[in-house]
Parts: structure tokens; sequence; C-alpha cells
């Protein structure tokens, strides 16, 4: 069987930050810091949710950490106006790399999965509006378990989905704590350094892997 590549959606296929230009409009130039928070906020619900067990959706994470990031930068936006960013956040564009490298990995015969935080559903429309789904043999959710990443049993959930073993799956992924709960599990995974500025985890738990683009992995990863 060929190698079994699992992506990670927000952040490693599809740009989180895709938000600033609407956030533009509506909030000027703390646009950037607030798309930032709302992000950090989003991600920090989802570990504490899966820590507590009172699990929501991604889409709920989402949704609870805009009415976060409103109060903290006292920003006052109508339900409208909120309703129609988390309508945009459905629809996020796709980083720059990501069609030219999916086709050729595609091309190359690489299983490959996406796998994500998101429900199924929210990332099968995420990657059809973002003309990627058809790359890929299947959508795995955490949903299926009700926890999120980086949650053990999420990636031998994946595994057992795709039907691969830890040492012929790789995670690919933007997310450091993405990447450090993979390795922990048994995974392989290549870290996408998406910014020079980026800061990796030193828990002393090192990708196999490290690229600045997903358009490196073609090379590096083994059929
Ligand atoms: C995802 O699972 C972690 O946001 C990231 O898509």
């Amino acid at each position: 069987m060929s190698t079994t590549l699992a992506f990670d959606v927000y952040g490693t296929l599809i740009d989180t930050h895709g938000i600033v230009s609407t956030l533009q409009h509506l909030i000027g130039n703390q646009a950037r810091a607030f798309s930032q928070t709302w992000r950090d906020k989003q991600l920090e619900y989802s570990f504490r949710r899966g820590l507590m067990e009172n699990y929501q959706t991604f889409a709920i994470c989402t949704s609870q950490a805009l009415d976060y990031a409103c109060t903290y930068y006292q920003v006052d936006l109508t339900v409208e106006q909120k309703r129609l960013l988390l309508e945009s956040y459905r629809t996020l564009p796709a980083f720059a790399d990501a069609q030219e490298a999916l086709t050729e990995l595609n091309a190359a015969g690489y299983r490959m999965f996406a796998f994500s935080n998101g429900t199924a559903d929210a990332v099968e429309n995420l990657l059809t509006a973002a003309k990627l789904r058809n790359f890929f043999h299947g959508v795995v959710s955490v949903d299926d378990l009700k926890s999120f990443k980086p949650n053990p049993a999420v990636y031998c959930h994946f595994l057992r989905q795709s039907g691969a073993s830890g040492a012929q799956a790789w995670l690919i992924s933007s997310n450091p704590f993405d990447i450090i709960g993979a390795i922990s599990a048994g995974m392989r995974a290549a870290w996408v350094r998406r910014a020079s500025e980026a800061v990796y985890d030193p828990w002393g738990i090192e990708p196999t892997l490290t690229v600045e683009s997903l358009s490196e992995l073609r090379e590096h990863i083994e059929i």
C-alpha cells in the first residue's frame, strides 16, 4: 500500500487569516490582531473542551471564540455581522501552494485524506468551496470521537479509518501541537512552517520533516 498522507485543514490547506480582509471592512486596522486572537481562542477552546470532556463542535468553538475576540477588542458587531463572518469562515480560501502541490501528490499516487477538528460536513464544504475536495480519498473528523486534537485517540481513529499503520502514515500540518500529537501517537509528521517567525514547541519531540511549502513534500516523502 502506498504512503498515506493526513492533511490538517485549518491553517495548513485553508488560510484561517483569509478572513482578515472582511474583518478590515468591519474593524479597520485591528483586523490582523483580531484574527489571531480569534484563531488562538478557537484552538484553546477545543483543547479545553477536549480536556473537560465537554464536547461541542469546532464551529461552536469558532463562534464562541469570535464572541471572546469582540469583547477583548471592544468591537461591537451586530448579530448579522457575526453571522456573515461565521459564514465566511465556512468558505475560507486555500493557501496559494495547495492546488498545485495536491495535484502533484495525487498524480504520484499517495493515499490522501483530510483530517481535521472540523466536522466532516464543515470540512467537505470548505474543501469543495476551495476546489480541493477531489484530491482526497476521504475526510476523517475528530467529531466521530467527540474530542479534539491532540487527544491520542483521534490520531488512532485516523489510522483505523484510513487503514494505515503509523509507520506508513504522515500527518501534514502547520500546527506544532498537531505534529507533536501525531508523533506521540506513532505517526510520522511533516511540519509546514508557513511563516519564518513560526515557533515550534521545545518539547524535544521533533517533526520527522520540516518544509516551508506543501510543494516540497513530494521530494521528501517516499511514496
Ligand atoms: C484542524 O484540525 C487543527 O485547525 C486544525 O483542521
